[in-house]
């Protein structure tokens, strides 16, 4: 893919591996790309405003205050490019990534950027192996940010280990790969469900599981990434995405994400139901919180409406339709049992008798469960299986 006129932010923060940075600008530059470079105070120790200007073409942002530059800079550089490669990503920018911290140049114009970030860390091996580290690019990875992860070598501070930044031809690769992926699901319409269904029994308590969201907000992210319109019908969770190709619709008790689903079915080219939806809600909910009485009492549940089912039977030809199957035991045979009697393409099937599958786990373990086959793979972490399951649709599509 040729990245002529392509609008391109390099963000470099302040770590040796800048000098590496001036020739990704180069490559890029020669590549026909239009660059801009923002970069922090710090990352100004390590290459020149000179260099920098001279090799992008285009005046360097780095002071938010400064004689060149308006106030509002960082948002019309927000709004100016196609996507944005901090390289390298010290601990501190990924930090203040991770937290929603804009206090320079870089971090400010990063926090109003709403399209595709690429996230080249470099730094010493401890540092980067650091579980706050790791927790920081986890939660960039859950907003759909890529991560081009660090290699294994000699690193300046004269250790050997996992901390490189990625050679420049390499990251031009990743941009041009990112670029191209952006375009492969351009004008779909995507319906996710994720996260846990909530059913009131009173003012006080609920029925509700352990679905924390992370597997469905992680395919909502994929088809963003690759310019699908995606609305999530988002229950119970904690995580929120932020792409803005997300358009996120809170539906809290199955009645909810239910009708939600049906209205938005028929515009939908295809939906993944990644939520845990309750099977059944309280007959009654109480006005008033439930008083203690007797040792034992009884609660009258009815069934929800199911998603899947209603969805499967509306389909058309030209819809893909993919559930979920959380199982306990004969699972192959209940994933099964559900792709046919749903109508669905494919089931996912996860087992919570693999570790590290299902709930509120980073990982889980699944099988694409079709017509004529059942195709296992290894615990993976949940943006990758996301990811095999968008690659899934594209080759079907
Ligand atoms: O959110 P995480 O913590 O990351 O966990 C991910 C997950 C374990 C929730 C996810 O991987 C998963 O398995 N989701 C489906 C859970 C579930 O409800 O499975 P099920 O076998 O009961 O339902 C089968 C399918 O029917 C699912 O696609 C479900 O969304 C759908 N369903 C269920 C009930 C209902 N009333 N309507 C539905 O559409």
């Amino acid at each position: 893919m040729s990245l002529k006129d392509k609008k391109i932010i390099v963000g470099i923060s302040g770590g040796i591996a800048a000098y590496k940075t001036l020739s990704l600008i180069r490559l890029l530059v020669s590549e026909g790309a239009q660059v801009r470079v923002i970069c922090t105070q710090n990352a100004l120790q390590f290459v020149t405003p000179l260099t920098i200007e001279t090799l992008s073409q285009n005046d360097l942002y780095y002071d938010t205050f400064g004689p060149r530059q308006m106030s509002t800079e960082h948002v019309s550089y927000a709004d100016w490019g196609d996507l944005f490669i901090v390289a390298p990503a010290t601990a501190n920018i990924i930090g203040k990534m991770a937290h929603g911290i804009a206090d320079d140049a870089l971090s400010t114009t990063l926090l109003a950027f709403r399209k595709q970030i690429l996230i080249a860390p470099a730094m010493n091996v401890n540092m980067f192996e650091n579980p706050v580290v790791q927790d920081n690019l986890s939660l960039l990875l859950n907003q759909g940010m890529t991560i081009l992860d660090p290699e294994y070598g000699f690193l300046a501070c004269g250790t050997v280990g996992k901390g490189r930044m990625l050679e420049p031809e390499i990251l031009l690769e990743a941009i041009r790969n990112s670029l191209n992926s952006i375009m492969e699901l351009e004008g779909k319409n995507v319906l996710v469900t994720a996260g846990a269904t909530v059913e009131s029994i009173d003012p006080v308590r609920f029925m509700s599981n352990h679905s924390s969201g992370k597997m469905g907000i992680s395919i909502a992210n994929v088809f963003a990434v690759k310019g699908a319109k995606v609305t999530l019908l988002l229950g119970k969770s904690h995580i929120h995405p932020s792409n803005s190709n997300i358009t996120v619709i809170k539906t809290l008790s199955a009645e909810e994400m239910y009708k939600e689903a049906l209205r938005l079915w028929k515009k939908t080219d295809i939906a993944i139901l990644a939520a845990a939806v309750a099977d059944y809600r309280p007959v009654k909910q109480s006005i008033q919180k439930i008083k203690k009485q007797a040792d034992t009492m009884t609660l009258e549940l009815e069934r929800t409406p199911d998603i899947l089912a209603a969805l499967g039977e509306a389909k058309s030809r030209k819809q893909t339709l993919i559930g979920f199957a959380l199982e306990t035991d004969n699972e192959t045979a209940n994933a099964r049992k559900k792709l046919n009697e749903k109508n669905a393409d494919m089931i996912v099937l996860n087992s919570l008798k693999d570790k590290g599958a299902g709930f509120d786990t980073s990982t889980n373990k699944v099988s694409f469960i079709t017509k004529n086959k059942s195709e296992n793979f290894p615990l993976k972490q949940k943006e990758e299986v996301a990811r095999d399951i968008v690659e899934w649709v594209i080759k079907r599509l």
